[in-house]
């Protein structure tokens, strides 16, 4: 390479990443998307809410899928938490929060969640699995 085609790399890269530093300071949209896998032909019947929205019940066939967009609040924080119902057990859990999702370094864009019988699983961009396994709220 000459020494301008380093140059113009250099500064694209940049302006790359000044770029998508204001669109997550800004909080352009997000979305969340909750897949069944609790095995054994279960039905997953869920409701998820916020302070101020109520995204109503959802009843997800196994192997389907939900999703919801939102901006997250520029000021403050955001909290999406749901309720996860099959086969008799109840468990809550907060399936977006800009503490976990959004100021860490694992942050997500589209966060993709697997429910299971044994817990909830975020989809790793980093090794392309669902391995970021939390426990349900206590
Ligand atoms: C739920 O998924 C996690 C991550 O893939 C896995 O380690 C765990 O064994 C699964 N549990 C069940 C009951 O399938």
């Amino acid at each position: 390479m000459t020494k301008w085609e380093v140059y113009v790399v250099v500064i694209f890269l940049f302006v790359h990443l000044a770029a998508s530093r204001v669109e997550s300071i800004f909080g352009e949209g997000r979305t969340v998307k909750i897949t069944n896998k609790l095995g054994g032909g279960l039905k997953l019947t869920l409701h998820c809410k916020s302070k101020d929205d109520d995204l109503g019940v959802q009843t997800l066939a196994p192997d389907s899928s939900w999703s919801f967009k939102f901006k997250p609040a520029f000021f403050g924080t955001t909290l999406f938490f749901c309720n996860f119902n099959w086969g008799g057990e109840s468990h809550w859990f907060d399936i977006y929060d800009d503490d976990r999702d959004r100021v860490s370094d694992n942050q997500c864009y589209l966060c993709s969640w697997n429910i299971n019988r044994s817990y909830p699983c975020r989809f790793d961009e980093s090794t392309n699995r669902f391995d970021l396994c939390y426990d349900w709220n206590k």
